[in-house]
């Protein structure tokens, strides 16, 4: 546990990889930058990222901070950064790095004493092995945060994410609720339209929300108002 008092925010987790945590967490953060909140926004570790000016930096750190338009540095935003796309304890190995989970401390509790509200994206999904026996459920317990799950609309998303709700309780984490993101354009199947209730019928969660497949999502960073306006259409962030 860190030495902050309990910060406001959200944590947000997925039942994979390159699911849509950082497309929610952006634009969850554009929403509340759009109504006044003071919004920080958080990568607290990353791998695959990429060299620039020397150092290697997260894209998804990048699209965090313009979505919530914050002048924060980079390294603040994202603490820890590794060069390959794998779990950040075999890229650490691979790498000959060693995770301090101080520096992800440090960099939180600052974004916390600049910010009312954090939106932090965590990695992979919430059993990915951070060093040693730290997992990223354990991040979210040391920030304290609130989960948010995005998950898929699609068959095969009802046992991912009954698996994600039943390992974050395990370790005692409160969750908001659940996203589906890219949802793909019509015929809906019988899988997409029944998932949602059944859902929240197995893990008495609210879906706050499904959120469509939109060309303009992909690739580029979309402009800021575009991402709150599109999220905030699609999602109760209010909740
Ligand atoms: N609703 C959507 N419509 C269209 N494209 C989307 C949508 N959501 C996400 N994408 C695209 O899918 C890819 C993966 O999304 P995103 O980067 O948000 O996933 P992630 O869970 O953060 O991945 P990672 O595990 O790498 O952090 C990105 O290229 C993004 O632009
Ligand atoms: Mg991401």
């Amino acid at each position: 546990m860190i030495s902050h008092s309990t910060p406001t925010g959200i944590f947000i987790t997925g039942t994979d990889t390159e699911i849509g945590k950082t497309v929610v967490a952006g634009g969850v953060a554009a929403a509340l930058k759009a109504v006044g909140v003071n919004v920080g926004v958080m990568k607290p570790i990353a791998s695959g990222g990429v060299e620039h000016e020397g150092h290697l930096v997260s894209e998804d750190a990048i699209f965090l901070k313009r979505a919530a338009q914050v002048d924060d540095p980079l390294d603040l935003i994202n603490p820890l950064c590794l060069r390959h796309p794998l779990a950040p304890s075999v890229a650490a190995a691979v790498e000959g790095v060693s995770i301090d989970l101080r520096q992800i401390d440090e960099a939180f509790a600052q974004l916390c004493q600049r910010h009312d509200f954090m939106v932090v994206e965590g990695i992979g999904g919430i059993a990915v092995p951070i060093c040693e026996e730290v997992l990223v459920a354990d991040i979210a317990q040391r920030f304290q945060l609130p989960l948010l799950i995005v998950a898929r609309p699609n068959l095969g998303t009802i046992n991912h994410t009954v698996l994600t709700v039943a390992f974050a309780r395990s370790y005692s984490l409160e969750i908001r609720g659940i996203v589906l993101n890219g949802l793909r354009e019509e015929p809906k199947g019988l899988a997409e339209a029944t998932n949602p209730k059944e859902l929240e019928r197995l893990t008495h969660l609210p879906i706050l929300g499904t959120v469509p497949f939109d060309e303009r999502l992909q690739g580029d960073m979309p402009p800021p108002d575009f991402l709150s306006q599109f999220i905030g259409e699609h999602i109760d962030w209010r909740g």
